[in-house]
């Protein structure tokens, strides 16, 4: 089975991240998969956007929690790419699963709760409705550095799929091993090839694999996915590995 390609905050490498003509360009890149992230605005609407804080992707400061939807929608998130993506605000959740929807996408949607430095109070509980009210033509996978939201919507969604992530400092995986609700782990590439410790049973999706030699790497292993920056460059080196 080729190793999916999935798409770190949209095509990051040559969109600003996290916004709409990110996740567009993944969809016409040919990306297996899409991973974001999500995060709780003061209002308590469902936001997308990497930091906790506004400070390095938009023209304004402060914490997302501390601001409003309409707050959010006045910033914008594109300026700091480049001068063509200037306008470009902060999308919902909604607005990216719509527009997964509208362009048809049918690959893994791995949404990654912010939840390892602010515990947005109810967010567990917010994505899980939100996301079970929709018909979805592509397929879910949860993921979190913090292992208590994991066990909070493995209990909403029993039969939805979970990931672990885990950072270069983590000594050994052993505690993610252990636990039986999470079966795919999302690495740090950098910890996967220190460690060099792989299961055959453990479905295994590092991030960020940009270079061409982390990408080889794991497409010669036959990684199940690599979560990339640049979905379009993984796509030419899979297909020269991988067929
Ligand atoms: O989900 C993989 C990766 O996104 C985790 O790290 O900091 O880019 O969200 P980060
Ligand atoms: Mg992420």
């Amino acid at each position: 089975m080729l190793t999916k390609i999935i798409a770190h905050r949209g095509s990051k490498g040559i969109r600003p991240e996290n916004t709409l003509p990110a996740f567009e360009k993944a969809i016409e890149e040919g990306a297996d998969g899409i991973e974001t992230d999500v995060h709780m605005s003061k209002d308590k609407h469902l936001i997308i956007m990497h930091d906790e804080t506004v400070d390095r992707t938009t023209n304004g400061t402060g914490r997302i929690f501390d601001k409003t939807l309409a707050e959010l929608k006045r910033l914008d998130a594109g300026g700091y790419f480049g001068y063509d993506y200037l306008g470009t605000q902060i999308p919902t959740l909604d607005e990216v699963v719509q527009l997964l929807i509208k362009k048809h996408f049918t690959g893994l949607f791995n949404l990654e709760l912010k939840t390892d430095k602010i515990q947005y109070p109810g967010i567990e509980e917010s994505v899980s409705a939100y996301m079970n009210q929709q018909t979805l033509p592509f397929k879910i996978i949860y993921s979190s550095f913090h292992p208590q939201s994991l066990i909070k919507m493995h209990a909403l969604n029993p039969t939805v799929e979970f990931a672990s992530l885990f950072k270069l400092q983590t000594k050994f995986a052993r505690k993610f091993y252990r636990n039986q609700l999470v079966k795919d782990w999302h690495p740090d590439i950098r910890w996967v090839r220190a460690h060099r410790f792989f299961l055959p049973h453990v479905q295994l999706r590092p991030w960020t694999v940009n270079s061409t030699e982390d990408m080889r790497y794991c497409f010669k292993r036959h990684f199940d996915g690599i979560i990339t920056d640049y979905p379009g460059r993984a796509g030419i080196i899979r297909q020269a590995i991988q067929g």
